[in-house]
């Protein structure tokens, strides 16, 4: 199997996943979230987002997280923004990188940011202007990438159509989202092999889902193509409140368990990773779905049953 050296990943628990949380989470407990995470070695956060705090009242403390966490040289802190008011909100907050959105299916674009398409393309590109004032690299995340849980399939040419307006405007990052894991990792790697040829500039991200169990066989197959980069959630916290059915982003700690035991880099410690995923717990009020925290490392031991030693063959 072909595998990288080295990938990185982008922890996007506490947005993704902290966002649909009903009960609000104090902003101390976020920021103290973020910070175990980047002393963890985690080299990208999504840390909050820039949103109407009406539409998402639990990310209503993006200014005060963003001004309170400490920032760890190595770690590159970004926020979610819809639109040009929330990248001067991210710009202002001086976050390092402003990650925006916009869906490949008109429908869930309209329940998500209650735009069209071409009305979000047009606010996007404010966000590159306000972005580009201020020197602030921009990284275009895709909803909807593989499928909508209100229209179904997404063709792969309204896909393309929808990165290359993205790529036009200057986009250098684009994250394919598979918001409501619905993506196969056959599906993943023929959209990859179709949209990298047509865009070599970019640096792309796979962004998934572990609704219907198939989110690392997905990155698995979007990593044997070559991409690199991941997003992925503490605990496998996460969902989107605007797409029914949506469920937790792939597990942190199970992901960086996979590569690790593949012998794939992150940069990430491990047992700290874990600890922040209990800390999660604790914090929530309730158990997450990762496994690794359940298992233990495929490295765990368990003492051997009476009376099994003593008839154990001797090594020759
Ligand atoms: N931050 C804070 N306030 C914002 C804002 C932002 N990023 N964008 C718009 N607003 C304010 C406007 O200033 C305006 O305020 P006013 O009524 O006091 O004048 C009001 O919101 C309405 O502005 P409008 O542009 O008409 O927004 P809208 O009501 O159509 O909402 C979004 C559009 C995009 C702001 C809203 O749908 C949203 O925040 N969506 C985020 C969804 C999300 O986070 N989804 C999960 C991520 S995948
Ligand atoms: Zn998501």
């Amino acid at each position: 199997m072909k595998v990288p050296e080295r990938v990185t990943i982008c922890e996007v628990g506490t947005r993704d996943g902290f966002q649909i949380e009903p009960d609000f989470i104090a902003t101390e407990h976020k920021i103290e979230v973020v910070n175990q995470l980047a002393e963890a070695g985690v080299p990208r956060i999504e840390v909050t987002s820039f949103v109407h705090p009406k539409v998402v009242p639990q990310l209503r403390d993006a200014e005060e997280v963003m001004a309170k966490i400490r920032r760890r040289p190595g770690t590159r802190y970004a926020a979610l923004v819809p639109n040009d008011k929330g990248a001067v909100r991210a710009a202002d907050a001086r976050v390092d990188v402003i990650h925006t959105v916009v869906s490949a299916s008109e429908s869930h674009n309209l329940a998500n940011v209650n735009m069209t398409v071409a009305e979000s393309m047009v606010k996007l590109r404010a966000v590159m202007d306000v972005a580009t004032k201020a020197g602030t690299p921009v990284h275009c995340g895709v909803s909807t990438s593989f499928g909508c849980p209100f229209e179904g399939d997404v063709p792969l040419l309204q896909l393309e159509r929808v990165v290359a307006r993205l790529v036009d405007m200057g986009a250098r990052g684009i994250g394919l989202a598979d918001t409501t894991g619905m993506a196969n990792p056959r599906q993943v790697a023929a959209a990859l092999e179709h949209l990298m040829p047509k865009f070599t500039r970019v640096e792309w991200t796979l962004h998934t889902h572990d609704t219907r169990a198939m989110a690392i066989p997905n990155i698995l197959a979007a990593m044997e193509l070559g991409v690199t980069n991941f997003d992925s959630s503490i605990g496998g916290l996460g969902g989107c409140p605007f797409a029914p059915g949506a469920s937790g982003n792939v597990c942190t700690e199970d992901l960086v368990h996979c590569l690790h035991a593949m012998g794939v880099e992150t940069g990430i410690d491990l047992d700290k990773l874990i600890a922040v995923s209990k800390r999660v717990q604790e914090i929530i009020g309730r158990a997450l779905p990762g496994q690794i925290i359940k298992a233990g490392t495929y490295a765990r031991k368990y003492p051997l049953p009476d009376g099994v030693a003593a008839r154990l063959p001797r090594a020759s």
